[in-house]
């Protein structure tokens, strides 16, 4: 018989393993407490930006495998297989993370369990919350061990959510200690991902703990990776170097590899930055906090590189930002996404505005979340209009739309052609070609 998921929180990760699984020819039932959310994901339209997700889900209602509810009561009914998918956010004012989401749709879920079923966490939690929540759900799911847990974390990039979801890199599968539960829970996550396992995909099965841990050590490389090459460019500021000519030279080495070795104005998002502070505060918790002490480092070389955006915006504009125009292009974390949670676009934005300047920011995709975000920045509405009367351009989120601008069109309406490239998205030659005082982070 073909297994019928429910997937618990539908926010990126949640609408998106929902519509994919229904494509994959589940039967899906999302469930989300935000009735405002589940109404529009019935209706066939995405709350988020996420390229190519739209038809995914258009096809999983239309073809009535996939539906939205509201209701625990409906989903411990339907489901064989409960995907746990709500957010972990930081914890205001600490680096942890907050758990309250994670807790509140177990609390919900488990007592209204009364047939047997297998539960299968994706969210990304600090390690040991599998085990505890493998208790609860013990304690208090009429079913009782019937009701087994397995820990299947999800590596999704936005912007690529449903290429990642389709075709991931791997499949981890933290499972439980008991055999019998460990072995049930393998056969039925190989038959759920059965056309990822067959098309090449590697499967490995850990306990709870190494599987939490995959994720969130996956998440703190990929940072490292990307500090490395801004410390990199500190360094090459200071020195006269290019940084963009170093990386690429690196990248030839295949066991360095060029992939997230882009530097720039560095990271941001609803993962990385709180994945690294929450690893920090839970290692701090099990004694280990020296192991990681270097994540704080790497932490605030990303945070410095903001700072030193700022700067530079200043520098170009004599000293001070008083009465004058500032046009920033790009509010998204990165591009393809309309995500500004942590953003580093933003983050500059909106510190040139408290500094006094008046800044334009225009973004494709994330002018509404924006807008909600720093309602105090004015906005634009196309890339033009953003940098009309600019005393300096600074190109925050590396688009394509900005890749493709034409220097000599962009000049046409700033007031002065100062240009910071936050990205090394542009091409220093072309830009200076047509009269422009181009800067960029770590190059000359
Ligand atoms: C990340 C992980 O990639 C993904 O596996 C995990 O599941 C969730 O967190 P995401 O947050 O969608 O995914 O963004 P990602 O593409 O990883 O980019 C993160 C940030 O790093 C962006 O702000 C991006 O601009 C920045 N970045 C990336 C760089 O500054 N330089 C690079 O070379 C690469």
């Amino acid at each position: 018989m073909t297994q019928r998921l429910t997937v618990i929180g539908t926010g990126y990760l949640g609408a998106t393993h929902a519509a994919c699984m229904a494509d994959l020819g589940f039967d899906v039932l999302g469930l989300d407490a935000d009735e405002g959310k589940i109404a529009r994901l019935a209706a066939g339209d995405l709350p988020f930006y996420e390229p190519g997700l739209e038809p995914v889900l258009r096809r999983g209602l239309d073809s009535g495998r996939l539906r939205f509810t509201t209701s625990y009561e409906e989903a411990a009914e339907f489901g064989d297989v409960h995907f746990l998918c709500v957010g972990t956010p930081q914890k205001p004012g600490e680096y942890a993370a907050d758990l309250t989401y994670v807790d509140a749709a177990i609390g919900a879920l488990a007592p209204l369990l009364h047939r047997p079923c297998l539960i299968v966490g994706k969210s990304t939690v600090p390690v040991g919350t599998a085990a505890r929540l493998a208790e609860t759900v013990a304690r208090t799911a009429p079913v009782g061990g019937d009701a087994v847990l397995a820990w299947n974390p999800e590596f999704l990039r936005e912007g690529f959510a449903v290429e990642d979801t389709l075709r991931p890199d791997r499949i981890v599968a933290g499972l439980p200690a008991e055999q019998g539960a460990a072995e049930h829970a393998e056969k039925v996550l190989r038959e759920l991902y059965r056309t990822m396992i067959a098309a090449g995909t590697p499967f490995l099965t850990a306990d709870y703990a190494t599987a939490e841990l995959v994720k969130v050590s996956a998440n703190a490389f990929l940072a490292t990776k990307i500090s490395f090459i801004n410390a990199m460019a500190e360094v090459c500021e200071a020195a006269h170097a290019d940084v963009t000519k170093l990386s690429e030279a690196l990248s030839y080495d295949d066991r360095i590899g060029g992939r997230f070795l882009g530097p720039g104005l560095g990271f941001g998002g609803g993962c990385l930055p709180k994945d690294i502070r929450a690893f920090m505060a839970r290692a701090g918790e099990l004694g280990a906090d020296q192991a990681l002490t270097f994540l704080r480092e790497v932490d605030e070389i990303n945070i410095r590189r903001r700072i030193r955006m700022v700067d530079l915006a200043r520098q170009l504009l004599g000293g001070s930002f008083a009465d004058r125009t500032v046009g920033v292009l790009g509010a998204a974390f990165k591009p393809n996404s309309d995500d500004v949670r942590d953003s580093p676009a933003l983050d500059v934005a909106a510190s040139i505005r408290a500094q006094g300047g008046k800044v334009t920011v225009y973004d494709p995709r994330a002018m509404p979340n924006a807008r909600r975000a720093q309602p105090s920045l004015d906005f634009g509405g196309s890339a033009l209009d953003a940098v009309r009367d600019a005393h300096v351009v600074l190109l925050l989120t590396e688009w394509q739309e900005f890749r493709d601008m034409e220097p000599t069109a962009v000049a046409q309406v700033v007031a002065e052609r100062n240009i910071v490239d936050g990205r090394n998205a542009l091409d220093p030659e072309r830009w200076r070609a047509a009269g422009w005082n181009y800067r960029a982070l770590g190059r000359p």
